[in-house]
C-alpha cells in the first residue's frame, strides 16, 4: 500500500496527515470558505514542486487575472514572475477578465456573451502543460464552472472532461472549490464525489476562539489521518499542526 508513488506537497505538516503524500497522477479536490487559503494553498504545493522536487507548474486561472493573482501572493516570498521565465511555472487564464482582456485586444469585444467554450479552454489547458511538461496542476476555482453550467447532469460531463485532461498528463493535480456555507454541516458538492480526494478547509469557533482546521476526507489509495488538525497561514504560506487536537 505504502508502494505507491506519491507527491509530496511540501505544505509542513501535511504530508504527513496523508501518509507521505498525495498519490500522483490524481485530481485532489481542495474545498473551503472564502479566505480560508484555498489558492495559497494550491500555489504553496506548486512552488514547493519546483523549488524542492524540480516539478515544473501549472496554474489555470478560472476567477482571476494573472495580475491578480501575482498581486495577492505578492507578500509570500515566491517570484512567480522569474519562475515564469526560468520555464517553470506557467499560467492559464480562463478568467472571465482575462477572457474579455484578450478578446479587447483584437478589438472584438464581445460583452454579453460570455459563456465558457470547453474546447477552447481544453486546448489551452494542453498547451499550457505543453510550454512548461508541468507535473504539477492548479486549477482554481470550479465555482465559475457553477454559474456557467448550474444544469449538474452537464456540469459532471464539464468537470469530468477536464479531469480527463489532467490525468492524461500524468500530472498530479489541485482544484478548488468555495463553500458559501460555514461550519460542520453543508452540501456536499459534485466536485467531492469525482475528485480522488478530498481536503477540507473551514475556520471553527473553538470556545471564544476561532480556529483554522484542515481535514482530509478522503484519498484513495492511502491510509490518512481524517482528524481535523489547525493549521496557520503566515508570511511562508500554510503550516499544519498533524500533531495538535482541535477539540
Ligand atoms: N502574509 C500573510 N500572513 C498571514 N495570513 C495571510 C497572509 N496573506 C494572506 N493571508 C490570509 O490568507 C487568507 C486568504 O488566502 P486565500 O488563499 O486567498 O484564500 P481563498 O483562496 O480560500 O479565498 C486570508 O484569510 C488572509 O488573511
Ligand atoms: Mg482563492
Amino acid at each position: 500500500m505504502s508502494n505507491i508513488e506519491r507527491v509530496r506537497s511540501g505544505i509542513p505538516g501535511l504530508d504527513e496527515m496523508l501518509n507521505g503524500g498525495i498519490p500522483k497522477g490524481r485530481v485532489i479536490l481542495v474545498v473551503g470558505g472564502p479566505g480560508t487559503g484555498k489558492t495559497i494553498f494550491c500555489t504553496q504545493f506548486l512552488i514547493n514542486g519546483i523549488k524542492q522536487y524540480g516539478d515544473p507548474g501549472l496554474f489555470i486561472s478560472l476567477d482571476e487575472t494573472d495580475y491578480h493573482i501575482k498581486r495577492e501572493l505578492a507578500s509570500f516570498n515566491w517570484d512567480i514572475a522569474q519562475l515564469e521565465r526560468d520555464k517553470m511555472w506557467a499560467l492559464v487564464d480562463l478568467s472571465p477578465f482575462g477572457h474579455m482582456a484578450k478578446e479587447m485586444k483584437r478589438s472584438k469585444i464581445a460583452l454579453g456573451k460570455r459563456e465558457f467554450a470547453l474546447e477552447k479552454a481544453i486546448d489551452d489547458i494542453k498547451k499550457g502543460v505543453k510550454s512548461v511538461g508541468s507535473k504539477r496542476i492548479v486549477i482554481d476555482t470550479m465555482n465559475s464552472l457553477t454559474y456557467q453550467f448550474p444544469d449538474s447532469l452537464q456540469r459532471r460531463a464539464v468537470i469530468l472532461a477536464l479531469m480527463e485532461v489532467f490525468a492524461s498528463t500524468g500530472a498530479t493535480t489541485l482544484m478548488t472549490a468555495e463553500l458559501r456555507t460555514s461550519g460542520l454541516e453543508r452540501e456536499v458538492q459534485l466536485e467531492e464525489y469525482l475528485a480522488h480526494g478530498v481536503v477540507i478547509m473551514q475556520t471553527l469557533q473553538v470556545g471564544k476562539a476561532a480556529t483554522r482546521v484542515l481535514q482530509i476526507e478522503k484519498m484513495r489509495e492511502t491510509p490518512i489521518d481524517t482528524q481535523m488538525r489547525p493549521y496557520r497561514i503566515n508570511e511562508k504560506g500554510i503550516e499544519v499542526y498533524p500533531k495538535e487536537s482541535v477539540f
